[in-house]
């Protein structure tokens, strides 16, 4: 998806795409590390979009890994189709659904989550029940790593997994956060 066509998919769907540009390469970096890649066999990502911090997962990915990316945007997740990796499941799903796509792939857990699902434009027992649902199908050990333009919703990490990390990425527009937490 262009740049303009990013724009135009934030002005129609405000409310969940909670953004008008997609993540830079400095907050795409940031929002992957903790990440043990050399281990990881199956990674969760929530509110992928078109694919961007995607990319950088597939890239650092071992070849017999899996990322399940949840995306609510028809138009988004035929992007990320459009990527062609056999690694990639894209789940045209809300992100409570974690659970039933670990199930399809005969995975107990995924070993990290990776969120940018923009929790402060979501109504509150929904992204409290889409961190809950995180919290219960993530290893432990495991990281969890939340996107955020704010930290307006960090009770939520923080009722879920206890202590939080926050790390503040200015090359972005506009700067944002990672918030780090782990099971
Ligand atoms: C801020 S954008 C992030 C896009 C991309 N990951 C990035 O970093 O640029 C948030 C994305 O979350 C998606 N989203 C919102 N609610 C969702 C839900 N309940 N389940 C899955 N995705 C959701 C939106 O459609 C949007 O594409």
């Amino acid at each position: 998806m262009s740049t303009f066509s990013f724009l135009l998919e934030g002005f129609r769907n405000l409310r969940t795409t909670g953004t008008f540009t997609r993540s830079s390469p400095a907050l795409c970096r940031a929002a992957i590390d903790r990440i043990d890649f050399p281990a990881a066999k199956v990674i969760v990502e929530l509110g992928a979009g078109d694919g961007v911090i995607t990319k950088h997962i597939l890239e650092r990915l071992p070849a017999d890994g899996k990322v399940i990316a949840f995306e609510v945007s028809p138009d988004l997740c035929d992007d990320m189709r459009a990527l062609n990796d056999p690694r990639l499941i894209v789940a045209q799903d809300s992100a409570e659904n974690i659970r039933h796509y670990l199930d399809q792939i005969g995975a107990d857990k995924a070993d990290h989550i990776v969120s940018a699902i923009p929790f402060a434009a979501l109504p509150e027992d929904l992204g409290k029940s889409i961190v809950r649902a995180a919290k219960d199908t993530l290893r432990p050990g495991g990281c969890y790593n939340q996107v955020h333009y704010s930290l307006k919703t960090k009770s939520y990490y923080e009722d879920a997994f206890g202590e939080v990390e926050t790390k503040r990425v200015w090359a972005n527009l506009p700067p944002a956060w990672v918030l780090y937490c782990m099971r």
